[in-house]
């Protein structure tokens, strides 16, 4: 059987690092915001070319504080992708904010920055834009927009660690970037954790007390902040892994290319540019029979997950979008199929599965 993912097998290479470094944040006594959490901050900083990082508590949280940050008029717009996972319009909504969804790209499924214009209001304040399954988006337009239309951006680089767009990094372009480290994340921790990097000092500090309870000396109050702090030993896991994370991406990318060579042209693979760096959070490939095609697989072994089931603006929870059209998106959901590409899976892995999606055809 090939599973889709196993994150005791995902960990494995790292376990003793991990339980040396589990005994010394034990010892330690320290187990929120400590040494551990400003040595990853530091060092994740760097990795992204940024001059500053806070820890959070999750991605979720790193998107709503970056937000909660900019300190905008309620009601303001924030401009996002029609095909992003839940959390990037959730994080909108949480801090007060108007989502307003526009369709990806059908080739990257990323925003489609030819459809961002339109969708520009004088209430509009912030481009939020999400590099999906480890695509960078395509920046020099994105950046062209924001700067014309004097809009904040923000990067969504949940699914992107050590993604790149022209030799830069995701998460060194906008004025804010958020991190999810959940455990599938390509820098996954043992738990739920997130960051936010930035160049601004300003930000940076407003962000530190946000995350806690609105406060730089403790018991005095300054904003209305959250309880969103990362842990002692997931920084000290996450420090372990970021000197491994270039690693794990090429293994991925490297599992990418055998899909790429193998994969019969008929299905729709990712799109390929050399402009992109792309690190594979998600493979995906899309097929009009794409429920058969994961029974198939399935029958045989091999086991597939759907990223996303349902588009955002047809889910219960935002009934008010439910009777919005977002044909591209709504394609892509109904079509694709993500197939394994852990830190895990081998070359025959790889062959296994491409002989049997070929059989399929
Ligand atoms: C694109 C995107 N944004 C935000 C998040 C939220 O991250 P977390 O689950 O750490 O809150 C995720 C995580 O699944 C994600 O994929």
């Amino acid at each position: 059987m090939i599973e889709y993912e196993n994150l005791f097998k995902a960990n494995k290479p790292f376990l003793e690092e991990y339980k040396k470094a589990f005994d010394l944040v034990l010892k330690s006594g320290w187990f929120i915001l400590g040494d551990k959490v400003e040595e990853f901050e530091k060092n994740f900083a760097d990795y992204n070319n940024r001059k500053f990082c806070a820890g959070v508590a999750s991605g979720l949280d790193a998107l709503t504080i970056s937000l909660m940050a900019l300190d905008l008029p309620g009601g303001s717009e924030v401009i996002v992708p029609s095909n992003t996972y839940i959390a990037t319009i959730l994080s909108i909504l949480h801090s007060g904010y108007q989502p307003v969804l526009v369709e990806p790209d059908i080739s990257t499924y990323n925003i489609d920055p030819q459809r961002i214009e339109n969708a520009i209001t004088p209430e509009t304040r912030v481009l939020l834009i999400v590099h999906l399954y480890g695509k960078p988006c395509d920046m020099d337009p994105i950046l062209e927009i924001c700067k014309r239309r004097n809009l904040f951006l923000i990067e969504d680089c949940a699914q992107s660690h050590g993604a790149k767009y022209k030799e830069k990094k995701t998460g060194s372009f906008g004025d804010l970037a958020a991190f999810s480290f959940y455990p599938t994340k390509n820098l996954g921790c043992l738990g739920d954790g997130g960051a936010i990097v930035t160049d601004s000092p300003e930000m940076y500090k407003k962000i530190r007390m946000i995350r806690n309870y609105g406060s730089e000396k403790k018991y005095y109050n300054e904003y209305i902040g959250l309880n969103s702090r990362l842990d002692e030993i997931q920084a000290a896991f996450l420090d372990i892994k970021l000197k491994h994370l270039d690693k794990i991406n090429d293994h991925k990318r490297a599992l990418a290319k055998l899909y790429f060579n193998g994969v019969d042209p008929k299905y729709i693979l990712p799109a390929e540019h050399p402009d992109y760096f792309d690190v594979y959070h998600i493979f995906n490939v899309r097929h009009a029979r794409r429920d058969e095609l994961k029974k198939f697989l399935s029958e045989r072994g091999i086991k597939t997950e759907i990223h996303y089931p349902v588009p955002p603006h047809q889910q219960k929870a935002f009934s008010e979008m439910n009777s919005l059209k977002f044909p591209v998106s709504e394609e892509i959901h109904r079509t694709t199929l993500s197939l394994p590409v852990s830190y895990f899976h081998t070359e025959e892995d790889m062959h296994f599965i491409i002989k049997n999606l070929n059989e399929f055809l």
